[in-house]
């Protein structure tokens, strides 16, 4: 029977490549997933990370090979990997963000020890998408994902996809196409099952010389998954030799339809149009080697804190653990090929193709995914390349339109959709269709937490904008805003420091004004949103004042007072804003309060005339507090399991002071460690390190210091 050992603890590294003669106290100890480099948040060079090191790993088979194969699987590695195992090396794997994989058997010892080796070049290769041009993101080294010993029979199941037959039908029959190893033989018996809705269904099958297989589930009545019902269900496939279990393979799929049409796109036969955020895998310090908890936890802040339907895996094959929580909660996503501007040769586009292959057979039972994306972000066109990916693409996956993301409206529409990258701070009239707004805003309008009141605003309005006219230009399926989450990027990009401050949030996914106007278009129903886009001052903006005072809020009345004057009861700006569901709410009429009293801003929030929310910013702009939050209460004892541990200065209503620089010093006690700047000066009044858990069990404690507020202390389990 299949048996995985995740494989993540006790490796060692070296920056630099080392033979097997090199000693192992040479090297450091690591667990998996790994960074290369630790970096500041900013202001580092990218010769920091570009460089070939070594991972070398000894061990033991857990258990004897009994006859079984054994596979070492790497779920990414930046960029390319040359693994070696008790001398014999492998073919180079080169390409950053799918899996790969090698059977270990015949070299291992079986008694003794082994040694594992991977020599990872993490620079940036020519031959190797997304490389070849320049590349506004960074590609941080490592083996940044996890590792996995796989104990699998000489026969047994590699892959498996189901397809329901029609996923709008009361009951359905769905297809289950299995891929088996060359070793398998012709007549074995294949059974899947699967239990819906509380009853069992059991098909068997026979494997075939071809080493694939269909086997048919009887008719179903699937619920149907969607964002506000994300139905998940596991099938069980059972591979049986003369007498035994020869393996066993989970698949979790769900039923639904998604179509792009003419007019927009459908989900289960219901128009829904498309909110969404582009997202970089990337983290502050750590790179893009986040574990499971912060990947699911990105997905999460992409749907209850901003909102969004959709999200566009800009631009390549994300985690695992990112997209098993997009179908978790139902967050629909286009996901796409490595890829940046630049086409590079043949070898080159072959290794895209493979890129293609590699994302559609890893992703095709998440339901969550509803494009792919066959074409290099924004590259000039190239029929033959493009007409081969969307080939391939439609072959391997039937059931899923494909996409391609360019820059000008007449480049040449091979796909099903028509991806466009809409920076006109407007909307185009689309060209084609399908149309999906696939970026916009970014480089247009990069904005800090710690610009002024009046960028920040413009920054926020120009989303809110954006999808207020997406929403009601016909023939728009939906608009992806550019992006989520400031990240990391080359010199040739950004604000000099090795950040592009494109998001809706900063890097530690803390919120900028313009998420909120992205939070407020949830139903008040799901969460009630009240934020008023203002630090409350008299003159940081230009000739001082706060007219107009921008609200995001999902109320449908808001009542405004600025210290004891009641400014007035003000009705969502439809005029401005005459399609989206919760128009920003604008309050005039504040006037310039120069030589007069200036007191605390109070806005009170009302649905169907109840009072349901309220903000209270201070005029006073004395740090009240130091608040520090850990986003989880427990970690798992592994070595590599991380919290994002949030610190913000506020005033004594709760809001954080933009301008306030606070230096905070963090000291630790448990067996865990801080990751991050510490020091670390607040940006914007905030900032974020995490915690990393050792391996043993016990309680974390974490206290933060600055000068003139209390000190803050969070506590956090491991174990
Ligand atoms: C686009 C590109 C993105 C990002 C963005 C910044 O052209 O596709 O990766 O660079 O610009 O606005």
């Amino acid at each position: 029977m299949r048996k995985i050992y995740p494989f993540n603890a006790g490796w060692l590294f070296m920056s630099q490549r080392a033979g097997d003669d090199v000693a192992d106290t040479d090297f450091v100890p690591v667990t998996l997933p790994h960074s290369n480099a630790l970096l500041p948040v900013n202001h580092f060079d990218d010769a920091e990370y570009q460089f070939i090191s070594t991972y070398r790993k000894r061990f033991r088979l857990p258990r004897p090979l009994d006859g079984q194969r054994v596979f070492i699987d790497f779920a990414g590695a930046m960029i390319s990997a040359t693994v070696s195992i008790n001398g014999h090396t492998f073919a180079e794997h080169r390409g950053g963000y799918t899996p790969f994989a090698y059977d270990i058997t015949d070299y291992l010892h079986a008694d003794g020890e082994n040694l594992l080796t991977v020599h990872l070049d993490s620079t940036e290769r020519a031959d190797i998408p997304p490389f070849g041009y320049v590349v506004d993101y960074l590609t941080f080294g490592g083996i940044y994902r996890e590792a996995a010993l796989r104990y699998v029979a000489p026969a047994h199941i590699v892959n498996a996809r189901v397809r329901p037959d029609d996923p709008m039908a009361q009951s359905t029959t769905a297809d289950v196409d299995v891929w088996l190893s060359d070793a398998t033989p012709a007549g074995l018996t294949l059974i899947a099952q699967a239990t819906i809705d509380g009853h069992t269904v059991t098909v068997e099958g026979v494997t075939t010389a071809e080493g694939t297989l269909t086997l048919t589930l009887p008719p179903c009545a699937y619920k149907r998954w969607s964002p506000d019902s994300p139905q998940m269900y596991t099938l069980d496939l059972t591979l049986l030799g003369a007498d035994e279990t020869l393996d066993g393979y989970a698949v979790r799929f769900g039923v639904r339809q998604a179509v792009f049409a003419d007019d927009g796109f459908y989900l289960n036969g219901e128009k829904l149009f498309l909110r969404g955020l582009n997202r970089h895998q990337t983290y502050p310090y750590i790179g893009a080697a986040a574990p499971a908890r912060l990947q699911r936890k990105d997905a999460d802040i992409i749907k209850y804190e901003l909102g969004c339907n959709i999200v566009r895996t800009s631009h390549y094959p994300q985690s695992k653990h990112f997209l098993e929580r997009c179908d978790e909660i139902g967050l629909l996503v286009f996901e796409e090929i490595p890829g940046w501007q630049h086409i590079g040769d043949e070898a080159w586009q072959a290794l895209s193709l493979r890129d293609v292959r590699a994302m559609i057979e890893r992703d095709w039972n998440h339901p969550s995914i509803v494009l792919w994306g066959v074409r290099i972000n924004e590259s000039w066109d190239n029929t033959e390349f493009y007409t081969r990916t969307n080939a391939l693409a439609r072959q391997l996956d039937p059931t899923r339109q494909t996409t391609g993301v360019r820059f000008w409206p007449e480049s040449e529409f091979l796909e099903d959709v028509y991806g466009y990258n809409d920076f006109t701070n407007s909307v185009l009239e689309p060209t084609q269709t399908p149309w999906l707004i696939t970026e916009f805003n970014g480089h247009m309008f990069p904005t800090k937490t710690i610009d002024g009141e009046e960028r920040q605003v413009e920054h926020a309005i120009r989303h809110a904008r954006i999808q207020d006219r997406a929403l009601g230009m016909g023939g728009v399926s939906g608009a992806i805003g550019w992006c989520a989450f400031d990240y990391n990027t080359h010199k040739e990009f950004g604000s000099g420091d090795r950040i592009c401050y494109h998001g809706v949030m900063d890097i530690f996914r803390l919120p900028k004004y313009a998420a909120y106007a992205y939070a407020s278009q949830v139903s008040p129903q799901q969460r009630i949103v009240l934020q008023a886009a203002t630090i409350w001052a008299m003159g940081d903006r230009s000739a001082g004042g706060n007219d107009p005072l921008y609200i995001f809020s999902n109320c449908d009345e808001v009542d405004v007072y600025a210290g004891k004057d009641h400014i007035g009861r003000f009705m969502p700006e439809r005029a401005e804003f005459p399609y989206l569901q919760h128009p920003p709410f604008k309050v005039t009429g504040l006037g310039m309060r120069w030589g007069e009293e200036f007191g605390d801003l109070h806005v009170v929030g009302y649905i169907d005339g109840q009072r349901v929310a309220e903000q209270r910013i201070s005029c006073d702009g004395q740090p009240a507090q130091l608040l520090l939050c850990a986003d989880d209460p427990t970690l798992a004892a592994d070595g590599a399991d991380m919290t994002r541990i949030v610190f913000k200065i506020v005033d004594r209503y709760g809001n954080r002071l933009p301008y306030a620089r606070h230096i905070l010093t963090f000291a630790i006690e448990g067996d865990a460690q801080i990751i991050g700047e510490n020091p670390i000066a607040a940006a914007g009044g905030q900032g974020a390190v995490y915690v990393k858990a050792g391996t043993r069990a016990g309680v974390i404690k974490l206290t933060a210091q600055t000068a003139r507020l209390p000190a803050a202390t969070v506590h956090i389990n491991i174990g």
